[in-house]
C-alpha cells in the first residue's frame, strides 16, 4: 500500500521518540512491501524558533494532504514564559482543530511484567484494559480567553454536536470490547457536564447492548486507582480526559508507554504519545520510545487499515517488555535506541515465525 505520512518531531524528546517509531514503520514497510513516504515538518517551539509561528502554513498543508500524521511532543522551558505572546502548545491545539480530530483514543493496558512498577498492588492491576475516548477539540481548551492585570477567564463551551460525535465513537468502540461505557463529568456543578450527561443518555439509547454508567470526575480519579479493572471504555471532555489519562499512565508503569490516536470523520488521523517533551531527560537517550512506537501501530490500524502490521508491532513491544529491554522510567538501563533496536529485532523474529 502507498501512504503519505507527515512527521512532526517537535521539541524535547519528540525527535528522539519519533525517530524510533519511523525506524519501526520503515521496517514494516520493507517486510510487507508497502510504500510509505515521510514528510518531516516543524511544529511547536522548533517552529517558533524558525518562523515565529508554532504551526507554519507548510506544516498545515503537509498534514492536510497526508494519510496520517505522527507527532512527538511540543513545549519546553525555553518557550514557557507566562508572558510569551505565542506558545508551542498553541500549534498542537490549532493542528487538532484544523484536522478536526475530535476523538482522542488513549488505550491503557498493563503488561504483567510491569505490574510491579505501579504504586498499586499487583492484584488490582490484573485485567486492566481501558480505552479512554477524550473529546479533543472543544471545552475550556478552545473557549474564549480573557485577561486583565488581576482577572482571567477560560470559557468552557460544548455543543450537542461536539458531545454526540465523540460519544458515538465511544459506544462504537465499546461494541468491539466489553460493552461498557463510563461517562465522566462534573454534572453536580457544571452546566456543560449536564449537557454532556443528557446527550450521552440520548446517544446510549441507540446502543441498548452497551451498559452506560456516569461517574463524577473527582470520584473517578479515585476509582481509577481503587478498581481500574472494572472499567472498559471511558468517555469524557477534553480537560478531564487530559488529566485522567496521565493518572492512568501510572497503572501501566510509565507515561512513556501510552500511545494515542486522534480521529475525525475521515480515515486520516493524528498519532502521538500522550507524554510531553520531557525537558528533564531530553537529548540524553533516556526517553522511552514505546508510547510513540505504539502510536505508529495505531496509525497503521486506524488510518491505513493495516491490522496485521499493527498487531505485529504491538506483539513486538510486548516481547521487548517481557525480555526486559527497558528504559530508565521502567527500571531498566537501556537507552532509547537500544529499545527501538530490540523492537526491530522482535519484529523480524515474529515475521520469520509467521512466514515459516
Ligand atoms: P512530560 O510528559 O513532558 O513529562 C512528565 C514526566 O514524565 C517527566 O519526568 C518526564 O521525564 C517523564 N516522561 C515523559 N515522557 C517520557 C518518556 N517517553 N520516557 C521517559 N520518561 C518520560 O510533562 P511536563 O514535564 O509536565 O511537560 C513538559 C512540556 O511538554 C510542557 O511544555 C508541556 O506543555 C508539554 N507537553 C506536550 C505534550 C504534547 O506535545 N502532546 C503533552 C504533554 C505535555
Ligand atoms: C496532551 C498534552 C496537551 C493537552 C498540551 C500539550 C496542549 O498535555 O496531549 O495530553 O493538554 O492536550
Ligand atoms: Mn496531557
Amino acid at each position: 500500500m502507498k501512504a503519505k505520512i507527515t512527521l512532526l518531531p517537535g521539541d524535547g524528546i519528540g525527535p528522539e521518540v519519533v525517530a524510533s517509531a519511523v525506524d519501526v514503520l520503515k521496517a514494516v514497510a520493507t517486510k510487507y512491501g508497502h510504500d510509505f513516504s515521510f514528510d518531516e515538518q516543524l511544529i511547536g517551539g522548533a517552529a517558533i524558533d524558525a518562523h515565529g509561528d508554532p504551526l507554519p502554513p507548510a506544516t498545515v498543508a503537509s498534514c492536510q494532504s497526508a494519510d496520517a500524521v505522527l507527532l512527538g511532543a511540543v513545549g519546553g522551558p525555553k518557550w514557557s514564559d507566562p508572558n510569551a505572546k505565542v506558545r508551542p502548545e498553541q500549534g498542537l491545539l490549532a493542528l487538532r482543530a484544523t484536522l478536526g480530530v475530535y476523538a482522542n483514543l488513549r488505550p491503557v493496558r498493563v503488561h504483567p511484567q510491569l505490574a510491579n512498577l505501579s504504586p498499586l498492588k499487583n492484584e488490582k492491576l490484573q485485567g486492566v484494559d481501558l480505552l479512554f475516548v477524550r473529546e479533543l477539540t472543544g471545552g475550556a481548551y478552545f473557549g474564549a480567553k480573557t485577561r486583565t492585570a488581576d482577572t482571567a477567564t477560560d470559557e468552557c463551551k460544548y455543543t450537542v454536536t461536539e458531545i454526540e460525535r465523540a460519544t458515538r465513537r465511544a459506544f462504537e468502540f465499546a461494541r468491539g470490547r466489553k460493552h461498557h461505557v463510563t461517562h465522566v463529568d462534573k454534572a453536580n456543578v457544571l452546566e456543560t457536564s449536564r449537557l454532556w450527561r443528557s446527550t450521552v443518555e440520548r446517544v446510549a439509547k441507540d446502543y441498548p447492548d452497551v451498559k452506560l454508567e456516569h461517574q463524577l470526575v473527582d470520584s473517578m480519579a479515585m476509582l481509577l486507582l481503587s478498581r481500574p479493572s472494572t472499567y472498559d471504555v471511558i468517555v469524557t471532555e477534553n480537560l478531564f480526559g487530559d488529566i485522567l489519562t496521565d493518572e492512568a499512565a501510572a497503572l501501566a508503569g510509565s507515561l512513556g508507554l501510552l500511545p494515542s490516536a486522534s480521529l475525525g470523520d475521515g480515515k486520516a488521523g493524528l498519532y502521538e504519545p500522550i507524554h510531553g517533551s520531557a525537558p528533564d531527560i531530553a537529548g540524553k537517550g533516556l526517553a522511552n520510545p514505546l508510547g510513540t512506537i505504539l502510536s505508529a501501530a495505531l496509525l497503521l490500524r486506524c488510518s491505513l487499515g493495516l491490522e496485521t502490521e499493527a498487531r505485529e508491532i504491538e506483539a513486538a513491544v510486548d516481547a521487548v517488555i517481557a525480555q526486559g529491554t527497558l528504559t530508565r522510567d521502567l527500571g531498566g538501563s537501556a537507552n532509547t535506541a537500544e529499545v527501538a533496536a530490540a523492537v526491530l529485532r522482535a519484529l523480524v523474529a515474529a515475521h520469520e515465525k509467521a512466514v515459516a
